[in-house]
């Protein structure tokens, strides 16, 4: 059987997705699940995720320090089965580049996996301080449990 392919997406792809990929990735078997992220914008491409979500991962023995931050291309549409975005943001950006019907249905956004329907963003913590990305860290854990439980 092929591998369920999923892509978590954010703005800069240095804070909340680099997050979601590594927690996802800690739950999941590799050889069944590839998880990868990247962003809608183009400022951080290369670039290692924020020391800060580092730290937190780190906290809770998940390794990011291997990963480059990327955009999103609309290529992505094909290259993953599901394509969980972080907040309504991303999602109007995401579907903005979907040419097709099964190209919109790939995309959600992963705090509906705990807040079903409810639209809810995981808020964005590159302003604010480590608390915030404790926050993140735990919302992002919760929803990455329930997805983890489907696959
Ligand atoms: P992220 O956070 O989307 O969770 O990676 C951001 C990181 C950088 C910027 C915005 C959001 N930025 O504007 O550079």
């Amino acid at each position: 059987m092929s591998k369920t392919k999923i892509l978590m997406v954010c703005l800069g792809n240095i804070c909340r997705s680099p997050l979601a990929e590594g927690i996802l990735k800690s739950k999941t078997d590799p050889s069944k699940v590839l998880v990868e992220s990247a962003g809608t914008g183009h400022w951080h491409v290369g670039k290692t995720p924020d020391v800060r979500s580092i730290d937190i991962a780190s906290k809770n023995d998940i390794d990011i320090t291997d990963q480059r931050g990327r955009q999103f291309t609309v290529q992505d549409f094909d290259r993953y089965d599901w394509i969980y975005v972080m907040d309504n943001s991303n999602k109007d950006d995401v579907l903005a580049l979907a040419q097709t019907e099964e190209h919109r249905n790939k995309v959600k956004l992963i705090l509906n996996e705990i807040f079903h329907g409810e639209n809810v963003d995981v808020p964005d913590p590159y302003y604010g301080g480590p608390t915030g990305f404790t926050h993140v860290f735990d919302m992002l854990d919760k929803a990455c449990e329930k997805i983890a439980a489907k696959l």
